[in-house]
């Protein structure tokens, strides 16, 4: 998740304002996106010029005043957040192509950069960073010079066609000083239509300082923008139309994607961080291709043993990844909260594998207990949201989940990424090992590709659960039953709620409720059950249905969450929500959300601050 920003305005209007001011007010309200690095070109005098620096913005701002560019007219920016090469300076947005006179900027992921870039290579084309985006940038370059008769927009619709994955490029070059082609799959974009000038942005904060008309596109569409010009085109080249609204948000609320806050915004995005992170991971033929885990094939074939080290949402993210490769790779797998992990002279030797999953990249407990690890001879692998922090860059192989920048505080969105990491993780095991068939893989992967779509049926049908959530918002405890891998569910629904409303909230193994938490049930206590799939193979399902008549009868006021079909909880549970259907494994994805929107909104009922609840830092640097 990047955010992309391109500028045309008439050559005789720069009095008004210069691409580069208007390139930089869209980035300023960008960076939430991203703010790894940031870079800007402009075309001027026949020439492109650019400048790009790791960092936030203010680097970038750094770099201008002392190496400023020429005023212009046209131009494109970008504030990246890394998914293909570390955040440097070299791997900065803008590329640069066809002998540095094209200019490009990219939001998304490449799946097929590699074959392409051999094939590039194998044309003489010559490469400076790491990332898919110069593959992207080059290949434009080439079919520009080639097929396209050096017609730009003609040369995105070729290359459009020849990229998989995701992706927002946007382009200019030398010799079109009156244009910004871009083009659009699977990633956002979106036009400004101003007066003798037009912009782009991935979102609308992108120019919302400029004009409030803007124009939808939809998917596999090339758009050329002239200063007097909107022409939409889909990737054969066809005239495409796209839809016209007008932007009432004001800017603050923009950068928030017209949600009220980020915590709501990022529940929202969690089909695309889901999607991103499986995201060119497994080929066609759906064997997972893990190439980041730099880990010798034969050395992570003769594990014997897994730690997962994480703190708070990401340790229950670690307990699910216990249940999922544990199930499919028969590998023992220890789930361990960092700060309690090396003061207990844990038992590691070299076929152990430390997993550490980390939103940040830099929680202290966690840095230290991989740094621990290390020095015991185990091998590492991260799973992290932050490309380039320290702790991936201290551990010998990195798995980065793909969720974008998490701004609230508490995690959502990263929560399901990483997850979704730690399912590829398990499965790739599962595959080296051959503890799984190749068709239960592709099973695996093929219900996994279903989520985002289930999740977002979630999101669209949130209503009730809002409802729920308001109607209890003077609740003062409030109790989450889970069993197997709705056990982290159950945790992590209790944590959102304790640290979004300040509310007393516990998370229980179902099946520990008799060992004791019972004795908390009273008239009126209210208490929410994630319901094991009815396909549960031990069927815990009919277990759990009896823990919930079991609280009932002593008076607890009970609220389910179960999966769709699930009939038999409706008779003991006073609200049922239900999420859709997938194997039992690979709930947490979906039961998880509800429980976030609960906590959110009821925070939200109580006019707290979901973005930056009290006491509590995003990313936690001390021990
Ligand atoms: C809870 C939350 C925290 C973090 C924990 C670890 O909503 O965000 O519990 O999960 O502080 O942080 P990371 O994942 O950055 O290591």
């Amino acid at each position: 998740m990047c955010g992309i920003v391109g500028y045309i305005g008439q050559p005789s209007q720069l009095n008004r304002h210069s691409s580069l001011d208007v390139l930089m007010e869209g980035l300023k309200r960008l960076e939430y996106r991203g703010y790894d690095s940031a870079g800007i070109a402009v075309v001027a005098d026949g020439a492109v010029e650019h400048r790009k620096k790791a960092g936030k913005l203010a680097n970038l701002s750094t770099e201008l005043e002392e190496r400023p560019v020429p005023v212009a007219s046209v131009g494109i920016g970008h504030t990246r957040w890394a998914t293909h090469g570390g955040p440097t300076d070299l791997n900065a947005h803008p590329h640069l192509a066809d002998d540095d006179q094209l200019s490009v900027i990219h939001n998304g992921i490449i799946e097929n950069f590699a074959e392409l870039k051999k094939e590039l290579l194998a044309h003489g084309v010559t490469f400076r960073s790491e990332t898919d985006t110069e593959v992207a940038a080059a290949l434009l370059g080439h079919i520009y010079r080639t097929e396209a008769g050096q017609d730009l927009t003609k040369a995105m619709q070729l290359t459009s066609q020849r990229l998989e994955g995701a992706f927002t490029l946007l382009a200019v070059h030398a010799d079109h000083p009156d244009r910004v082609v871009a083009s659009r799959k699977n990633s956002p974009l979106v036009v400004g239509l101003g007066e003798g000038e037009n912009f782009l942005g991935s979102d609308v904060s992108g120019f919302i300082d400029f004009t409030r008309r803007a124009v939808e596109l939809e998917q596999d569409q090339v758009v050329t923008i002239t200063a007097d010009a909107v022409e939409i085109t889909d990737f054969s080249g066809r005239p495409a139309q796209g839809k016209e609204f007008t932007v009432d948000w004001d800017a603050a609320a923009a950068e928030k994607g017209g949600f009220a806050t980020f915590m709501e915004k990022e529940i929202h995005d969690q089909p695309h961080a889901v999607a991103d992170t499986l995201l060119g991971r497994s080929d066609t033929e759906g064997n997972l291709i893990l190439d980041e885990l730099r880990i010798d094939e034969d050395e992570l074939k003769s594990i014997r043993k897994i730690i997962v080290l994480a703190c708070g949402t990401s340790s229950y993210a670690g307990m699910v990844a216990k249940y999922a490769i544990e199930r499919w790779c028969r590998i023992p797998v220890e789930v361990e909260l960092s700060h309690e992990f090396r003061y207990r002279d844990p038992i590691i030797d070299a076929n152990t594998l430390v997993v550490s999953i980390s939103q940040s990249g830099e929680t202290m407990d966690t840095l230290m207990a991989v740094r621990y690890a290390k020095e015991q001879g185990a091998r590492t692998v991260s799973i992290c949201n932050t490309n380039g922090s320290t702790i991936p860059r201290e551990s010998d192989a990195v798995l980065y989940t793909h969720a974008g920048p998490e701004i609230a505080v508490a995690s959502t969105k990263a929560f399901l990424a990483q997850i979704t990491a730690a399912y590829l993780l398990g499965l790739y095991m599962a595959q080296l090992t051959k503890k799984l068939y190749s068709q239960e893989i592709r099973d695996i992967l093929a219900d996994l590709a279903e989520i985002p779509a289930k999740v977002q049926q979630i999101l669209d049908n949130a209503d009730q659960i809002k409802g729920l959530a308001r109607a209890m918002s003077e609740a003062s405890s409030v109790l989450f039953l889970g069993r197997n891998v709705g056990y982290p569910v159950a945790l992590e629904g209790a944590l959102k709620l304790k640290e979004l409303a300040y509310i007393h909230a516990e998370g229980f193994a179902a099946g520990e409720l008799k060992h004791g938490p019972i004795a908390l049930i009273d008239e009126g206590q209210p208490v929410f059950v994630v319901v094991p799939s009815p396909m549960d193979r031990h069927s815990l399902h009919a277990k759990v249905v009896s823990n919930i008549q079991e609280v009932r009868a002593r008076g607890a006021k009970t609220i389910v969450v179960a999966e769709a079909g699930d009939e038999a909880v409706k008779e003991y549970a006073e609200q049922v929500f239900y999420v859709p259907e997938t194997q039992p494994m690979l709930m947490p994805l979906l039961t998880t959300v509800p429980l976030q929107i609960f906590a959110c909104e009821l925070a939200t009922a109580k006019g707290f601050d979901v973005d930056q609840p009290r006491n509590l830092a995003k990313s936690v640097t001390v021990e």
